[in-house]
């Protein structure tokens, strides 16, 4: 195993602790100065248009952000990914999402078998079996046809599906929809499936491990749900076995544990595999998105897989000084170890993409949020920054203020897209058109602010001018993109995973194992019983989990 570089011991990091000591951000000059400073920074990958320039650098900044990511080793870590070599070495693991949208006939061998032949025949049943469910051939129990799929799953086995069936609407097939089941508040199962129709439901219980407490939770409590609306209704025989053909119509499961999924009395054939080279955090593009391949079919799913592997190519081929993950990842690096941004905000103009930043925190802060290098030295410097978000103008009426005029710098990337599925007028007004301007607006305020005597110029009163104030030099990032297909989808989050990847290869982390959400779920499992009136557990609780207890205890109807 190599060992991770320290990034402070590199000759880049002492670079850029004199540039970050000697600059004097100013944007508007910089932008007055340099007439091509938007062509010099603006990149593509994909069809995504990806503008830098309004961010806190110039070219000598870049390039030694980009020194830095060569001196730290990223290109081996990155062919070492793309070649199957085991990253993930706490898990001892191979880490190879980009081999899930690889294409047909490709080749990658892990572990002395290809990968993707495997990955093919997997996607083909999963193919076969959206077609079956939305051509009506697969029915429920009593010969009804499927109206809804209901994912139940947590994490990586539901963010990412909830997230891309949101993010591609106007493609999923009209009459059939999608529900995500995850929290294990019982709340969530009883509101998903209260005005659903038993006999036209079927549920998709994804979960890679077929371990997790939630899922299998939800995934009880909603064989129940089905069972006992069947019977009331008359539908199946009373007494008749729950693993029976009720079970098998309205069940399927994907997992990369098929002997669990037989345990729980769902038929293998109705199970779709995927392997434990796939983090679940990286896995909507494996059978863990069969609820997406279902509600927008394989045709425009195949589109999906194809954006994340133009990025995946573009990541994998293009010199570090033009490559948009590396060069975004090192930003973030610039921010977080520089400037010591402990937060990024992502800030999509598409209303579709409003769980995009909930998708986001998992894939970054699961995978970044480290104290320790993957040798198991303490890491060197500061990591992995919170991610946080909301779409469109809904954020500048709500948190901007703080972006605007509060006094942590907060780097964003402002998402937009050219061709709306909506494209609704209002009396002359385009609304598409207005929403854009906010974005472009956004980012112009954040990075050229106001200046005290253009607040006065304005009339405003001595004592107020402060107060209205911008300081400008706040950076942001703007990606564009044409529309929001399923193939663009795809490369938005190929573009953020490989975004993250680099700035855990500059920490020396690994960031594809999650083992700091562990305890909370053993010690939950520890708590179980002294909630539900072991007093035998309880006396083992601190002072304080007791009292809560208690309180508990008291006040449960
Ligand atoms: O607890 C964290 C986690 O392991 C995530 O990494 C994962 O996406 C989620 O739980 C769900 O796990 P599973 O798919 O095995 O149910």
């Amino acid at each position: 195993m190599s060992q991770p570089v320290d990034p402070t011991t590199t000759p880049a990091w002492a670079r850029l602790t004199t540039l970050y000591g000697s600059l004097e951000p100013d944007l508007r000059g910089w932008f007055a100065a340099d007439q091509s400073r938007a062509k010099s920074f603006t990149f593509s990958a994909g069809d995504l248009y990806v503008d830098l320039s309004k961010n806190l650098i110039n070219a000598d900044i870049l390039s030694t952000l980009v020194d830095l990511a060569d001196q730290v080793g990223l290109v081996a870590r990155r062919d070492a990914m793309f070649a199957g070599e085991h990253i993930n070495v706490t898990e001892d693991r191979a880490v190879l999402h980009a081999a899930l949208r690889a294409p047909e006939g490709s080749s990658l061998v892990v572990d002395g078998v290809d990968v993707i032949p495997e990955v093919h025949q997997v996607l083909a049943k999963v193919y076969a079996f959206a077609d079956k469910v939305r051509s009506g051939e697969w029915v429920g129990v009593t010969g009804k046809p499927i109206t809804t799929v209901v994912n139940i799953g947590i994490g990586g086995s539901d963010l990412g599906p909830v997230m891309v069936y949101e993010a591609l609407q106007p493609y999923v097939k009209p009459g059939l929809k999608a529900r995500f089941v995850s929290n294990i508040d019982p709340t969530d199962v009883a509101e998903k499936t209260k005005d659903l129709d038993p006999e036209a439901t079927l549920f998709i219980v994804a979960s890679k491990t077929f371990t997790t407490l939630e899922t299998l939770t939800n995934a009880r409590l909603a064989r129940s749900w089905l069972l006992d609306k069947l019977r009331e209704s008359g539908a199946i025989e009373a007494g008749d076995d729950p693993a029976g053909a009720a079970v098998a119509k309205h069940f399927v499961a994907v997992s990369t544990a098929l002997d669990k999924v037989a345990a729980f009395g769902i038929d293998p054939e109705n199970a779709f595999g995927f392997w434990d080279w796939v983090g679940g955090r990286y896995s909507v593009d494996s059978a863990i998105g069969t609820s997406v391949a279902v509600a927008i079919g394989p045709a425009n799913f195949a589109d999906f897989l194809a954006g994340f592997h133009a990025i995946d190519r573009h990541f994998a081929e293009t010199e570090l000084a033009s490559n948009v993950p590396a060069l975004m990842g090192m930003l973030n690096v610039w921010y977080r170890n520089f400037f010591n941004a402990g937060s990024h905000a992502v800030l999509p103009y598409a209303q579709f993409l409003h769980r995009f930043p909930a998708y986001l925190q998992q894939l970054t802060m699961e995978s970044n949020g480290k104290s320790v290098r993957y040798d198991g030295s303490p890491v060197t410097t500061e990591t992995g920054e919170v991610f946080w978000g909301e779409p469109g103008t809904n954020g500048q009426h709500a948190f901007y203020q703080l972006i605007h005029q509060g006094t942590q710098l907060i780097p964003c990337d402002f998402i937009g897209v050219a061709n709306p599925a909506y494209p609704l007028v209002d009396g002359d007004n385009d609304v598409h058109e207005l929403f854009l301007a906010n974005f472009f607006a956004q980012t112009a305020a954040l990075a050229f602010g106001k200046t005290a005597d253009e607040v006065r110029a304005e009339g405003t009163p001595d004592a107020i001018v402060p107060a209205r104030v911008f300081s400008g030099n706040r950076p942001t990032t703007s990606i564009m993109v044409p529309e929001l297909s399923p193939r663009v989808v795809g490369e938005l989050i190929a573009l953020y995973e490989h975004i993250t990847f680099t700035e855990g290869v500059v920490w020396g982390i690994d960031s594809f194992d999650q083992w700091g959400v562990e305890l909370g779920k053993q010690l939950a499992l520890q708590i179980a019983p002294a909630v539900s009136g072991d007093d035998e557990a309880l006396a083992k609780q601190d002072s304080s989990t007791q009292a809560l207890i208690n309180y508990y205890r008291a006040q449960r109807r």
